[in-house]
């Protein structure tokens, strides 16, 4: 279906019923780590979205295009969002909106068990104050629903002040128009495959929310690709994950216009890197980010690289990517939380 097609747009036309804020220009750059794949026993390639062009880079910058096309487009004058206080969605968040002339409100969420002065003070929250983002902490109930609920009344304080609140929610019964940021990802990704007559036998990234993964998925199956996307749990077992990109992956092909259906098939999730937990390091995310850095000079971040990389070890251990295969590694940014967890580190 592709073979004359040379933009995003054509390949994937539902984007264009979205309003999206511009944040970018270029393609990110796909370049091979040999030396790291030699390891592994496979033909690695890394796409660097750490290297997106906003305030230190990384995978949130491409769904905050849709989110703030649409705060935009509703003549919003401020964003909200909610996160984890290393949280780069809400970094990004801050910066993006800056970008675009919108005050931001951040809310940081106690939801990692750590309370060490650099987990607490460096990293995104030192660029969430540089930024100069209003801080909300929130220690209450660690669900999503109680999150955005919190995140809610928020904006109906600011609406009473007579601002104008944009909210980026969590929960999945809000629309994944982040999604579509990375459904772009993927016609991105395969024009650039396409003008180098290859393909990767496999693609692997972080699962997290879910849109990041939802939305490749939802772009490759659209366009026609038909490789495994293989998700690494950065939050949530693998039991609670598959079901969540499913229908989230279905969503973002019903805003595509998709003529796709996701089903169970589609969907690859693996957690054996993900104890103790989310934003808690274990031995293989350790080795994953040293691996990188002595192999090919490529850092990774101790939340959600570091173990997607320890994950796809892990894929390669067990025969599922298998000895020579190409493989792309979605490199999703992360990078400030490295000086935040900078105790583990060393
Ligand atoms: C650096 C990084 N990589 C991957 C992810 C996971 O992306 P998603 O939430 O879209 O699943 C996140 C989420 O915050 C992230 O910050």
């Amino acid at each position: 279906m592709s073979q004359h097609m040379t933009t995003e747009t054509e390949l994937l036309p539902g984007l264009a019923d979205f309003p999206r804020a511009k944040l970018f220009s270029s393609p990110t750059d796909i370049e091979p780590l040999p030396r790291l794949g030699k390891r592994l026993g496979i033909d690695l390639k890394v796409k660097r979205d750490d290297l997106l062009p906003v305030a230190m880079g990384g995978n949130k910058i491409r769904q905050l295009e849709y989110y703030l096309g649409e705060a935009i487009a509703r003549q919003a004058d401020c964003v909200l969002i909610t996160g984890a206080v290393q949280s780069n969605f809400v970094r990004l968040c801050a910066a993006c909106a800056r970008k675009l002339g919108l005050e931001p409100h951040i809310q940081l969420e106690n939801r990692v068990p750590k309370d060490d002065a650099t987990y607490s003070h460096s990293g995104n929250v030192l660029l969430n104050q540089l930024l100069g983002a209003t801080i909300h902490y929130y220690s209450g109930e660690q669900t999503e629903a109680a999150a955005d609920a919190n995140l809610d009344a928020l904006a109906e304080d600011l609406r009473r002040k007579g601002k104008s609140p944009y909210v980026i929610h969590l929960g999945t019964d809000h629309p994944p128009l982040g999604g579509l940021g990375y459904a772009r990802a993927a016609a991105e990704m395969f024009l650039q495959y396409e003008a180098t007559g290859q393909k990767p036998d496999h693609v692997v990234l972080g699962s997290g929310s879910g849109l990041t993964h939802a939305g490749f998925l939802a772009g490759v199956r659209t366009i026609g690709w038909n490789m495994p996307v293989h998700g690494i749990c950065v939050r949530r077992p693998a039991t609670e994950q598959a079901p969540r990109i499913l229908k989230r992956a279905t969503e973002i092909c019903r805003m595509l216009g998709s003529g796709y259906s996701v089903e169970d098939k589609d969907i690859s999730v693996d957690d054996r890197a993900l104890d103790p937990g989310y934003g808690l390091l274990n031995d293989a995310v350790r080795n994953a980010m040293e691996y990188a850095a002595y192999d090919e000079g490529l850092l990774l971040d101790p939340v959600y690289t570091g173990r997607v990389l320890a994950g796809m070890i892990g894929l390669t251990k067990q025969g599922l990517i298998e000895h020579g295969q190409s493989v792309a590694f979605i490199h999703t940014g992360g990078l400030p939380a490295i000086f935040a967890y900078q105790r583990e580190l060393i």
